[in-house]
């Protein structure tokens, strides 16, 4: 049988998305499902996940899960194309994990990159919780559920992609070929690897307040653009200026592209001479903004407008979401059998393992 070529990737439900998630993984997610390349796409909400470092908060996580939804729909992740689903109501995804953990080492889990950072930031150090500490098995018990062989993420997800690998490897070793390897999949342009917030930082979050949301308003957009940081040694027009660290020219390599010189800046032909002039001086930060403002409006007015019109049936939100769990779980059940099977702990399924223990007791 042709191996099958499944996507699945999700967001962790922790606030609305905001354009780092569009450029670095929404808006391919969106044309992967329309290419017709995959047999299929599950898309998934990861409230369980939000909940290993948001366990004071689980209220967040729970207004954060239609937020998600309503983002997604917004791009055009379509539920006639893509399971769309919400992590907690797969309670299979629970057991595979379990199961998974005892392939794993402490210090293999101690040495993933994205987890230290992550400890880290949180100022856990001393007392991380343990769920927190493990999910990079739980995302590998996402991922293998459905046996997706593409998962298009962020860079900063290369870890778990290696982990869940490794975890495949070892679980196919021990209990025979079962589970498939995933690839990850990454943004090709260098840009939309990692979007720097509008204050230059490395990182959009919403805690910095440095992210443009795809839910802003159109003004929000505007103040947000006009107010970027750029390079702080330009003070005059006449002086030159610096692309690297400038954030604006960042969103340009990430958004623009060559028809936009026609219809908003026709006195250049492409990006390399807007560059060229800005790095010669003579080139004000504010044309520049203009520029990347009107960019930025003809990219996410369309989103914004779709999203408004999903925000006025709420209801059949959920009943899509309900709907995608229920595909997704069908999946996760008959992987899970497999595996349970695989690991031959389906004892009343296994009338070989009762005949064999028959013998052993000499009752023939
Ligand atoms: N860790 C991912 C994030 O923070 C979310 C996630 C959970 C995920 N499980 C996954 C992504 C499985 C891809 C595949 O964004």
């Amino acid at each position: 049988m042709k191996k099958e070529k499944i996507i699945l990737t999700g967001d962790r439900p922790t606030g609305r998305l905001h354009i780092g998630h569009y450029v670095g993984s929404l808006k391919r997610r969106v044309e992967l499902q329309n290419s017709g390349l995959y047999d299929k796409t599950f898309i998934f909400i990861a409230d369980a996940q939000a909940l290993t470092d948001n366990i004071e908060n689980p209220e967040k996580v729970r207004q954060n899960v239609i937020e998600v939804a309503l983002d997604y729909m917004a791009v055009g992740l379509d539920p006639m194309k893509s399971t769309i689903f919400i992590q907690s109501q797969i309670p299979e995804l629970c057991e595979l994990t379990f199961y998974y953990m005892d392939l794993v080492t402490v210090s293999r889990l101690q040495r993933n990159p994205t987890v230290k950072t992550e400890i880290q930031m949180r100022n856990f150090e001393t007392s991380i919780p343990v769920g927190f500490f493990t999910y990079p098995i739980s995302q590998a018990a996402d991922i293998t559920a459905f046996k997706a062989t593409t998962v298009p993420v962020g860079e900063d997800q290369e870890p778990m992609i290696e982990q869940t690998r490794e975890i495949v490897r070892r679980f196919n070793h021990i209990y025979g070929d079962t589970l498939v390897e995933p690839e990850i999949l990454l943004p090709d342009n260098a840009a939309c690897l990692r979007l720097p917030g509008t204050d230059g930082k490395a990182k959009m979050s919403k805690s910095l307040g440095n992210c443009i949301y795809l839910s802003d308003t159109a003004d929000e957009v505007e103040k947000k653009v006009k107010s970027m940081y750029t390079d702080p040694t330009h003070l005059k027009v006449s002086d030159p200026g610096k692309l690297e660290g400038n954030t604006v020219f960042t969103y340009l390599d990430a958004f623009c592209k060559p028809e936009h010189f026609g219809r908003y800046l026709p006195d250049y032909p492409d990006l390399n001479e807007l560059k060229a002039h800005y790095t010669r001086g003579g080139l004000g930060d504010m044309k520049v903004k203009k520029f990347l403002a009107a960019i930025m409006q003809e990219e996410l007015t369309p989103i914004r407008e779709r999203r408004k019109e999903f925000e006025k049936d709420i209801p059949a939100i959920y009943e899509m979401l309900r709907k995608g769990c229920e595909t997704a779980r069908a999946t996760a059940t008959a992987t899970l059998d497999e595996v349970r099977k695989a690991m031959k702990i389906n004892y009343f399924d296994d009338a070989e393992l009762i005949a064999e223990q028959v013998k052993r007791f000499g009752q023939e």
